[in-house]
């Protein structure tokens, strides 16, 4: 049997559409950062009685099409047609609304990958992660990473840009809604990609990755804010730009986000980003971080979060 333990990430450079929606390529690169506090751990075995995968999610028994997409890839690539049982747990500190699919899916690429005896490298861990979600290619690796878009296959694989478990960041999630969303990312994305300015926020991410890697390169904490708090926001206004429009904000959200601005303005580093909820999440480092904690905490439960590890076996 084989366990791997792999942390959620948050994108500082979202990936918010897809090229190729059946082998998951995006149409931009994107960048994370690999957190600490947030996990899945997943074993995975071959059973020779299954007549198809079994996966266990959190104790109970889960029929999953992107789980199978993996589990189908990794039986193409090796021959091996026996099928796997699989048991994953969500590590959580708190209530519901936090499960991730990027620390489950790269936990289930090396578990599952290991169960059928390959040996694969984070880079082609990368590709297989991403077969189930985008966004898990990135929880391969620890600390900042980007994820190439590529073009096919293996070309589309996320890498290390820096792994300072050391460096001074703080993700501060303020957990004000703990439903699970009404339209799921990938559905999201899907519509996102029909709003006019589509086209013109793909060729925008493509400078502000460059941006983000020479501020993450200098350890700019306030470029890197600023530059990742514009391309959520942008990101969000195509959702409302959209023939089907849609808005993942409450107005908890847009309150959040002006507290946020307000802090900036008046001397903290806090910068906003949100992903396909409405929770917000606020970089800063671990100088600013009590005041924005006191400003924020009336809105929700306050989950701090530093640099976290890629994924291991457990
Ligand atoms: C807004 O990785 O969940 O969090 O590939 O369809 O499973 P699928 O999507 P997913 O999308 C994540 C979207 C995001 C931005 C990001 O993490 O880059």
């Amino acid at each position: 049997m084989s366990k791997a333990r792999a942390y959620t990430n948050i994108a500082l450079i979202k990936y918010w559409g897809k090229s190729d929606p059946l082998w998951n390529l995006p149409t931009t690169g994107s960048i994370g950062l690999t957190l600490d506090q947030l996990y899945t751990e997943t074993s995975a075995k071959i059973n020779d009685d299954l007549k198809q995968d079994y996966f266990m999610l959190n104790g109970q028994k889960t029929q999953n099409l992107k789980v199978m997409k993996v589990m189908n890839f990794l039986r193409d690539l090796t021959g091996d047609r026996h099928f796997v049982e699989i048991f994953s747990e969500n590590h959580v500190p708190t209530a519901a609304g936090l499960a991730s699919s990027a620390s489950g899916f790269a936990a289930l690429a090396m578990a599952a990958s290991q169960a059928f005896g390959l040996s694969l490298d984070r880079k082609e861990l990368s590709t297989i992660a991403r077969l189930g979600s985008g966004s898990a290619s990135r929880s391969v690796f620890g600390g900042f990473s980007i994820w190439h878009a590529g073009h096919d296959h293996d070309s589309s694989f996320a890498e290390s840009i820096l792994d300072p478990l050391n460096f001074d960041i703080r993700v501060i999630d303020i957990l004000a809604d703990k439903s699970t969303k009404k339209i799921s990312s990938s559905q999201g994305m899907q519509l996102a990609q029909s709003a006019p300015n589509y086209a013109a926020w793909c060729s925008n991410s493509q400078k502000q990755i460059d941006d983000m890697l020479a501020a993450i390169a200098n350890s700019d904490l306030e470029k890197i804010g600023l530059i990742a708090e514009k391309n959520a926001l942008a990101m969000h206004e195509l959702n409302r730009t959209a023939i089907q429009a849609f808005d993942y904000f409450t107005q908890n959200t847009r309150d959040i986000i002006a507290a946020t601005k307000k802090l900036y303005n008046s001397g903290t580093l806090a910068f906003a980003t949100i992903d396909a909820g409405p929770n917000v999440k606020v970089i800063t480092n671990s100088e600013n971080q009590s005041t924005v904690i006191e400003t924020l905490k009336n809105y929700g439960e306050i989950l701090v979060q530093k640099a976290g590890p890629g994924v291991t076996n457990v």
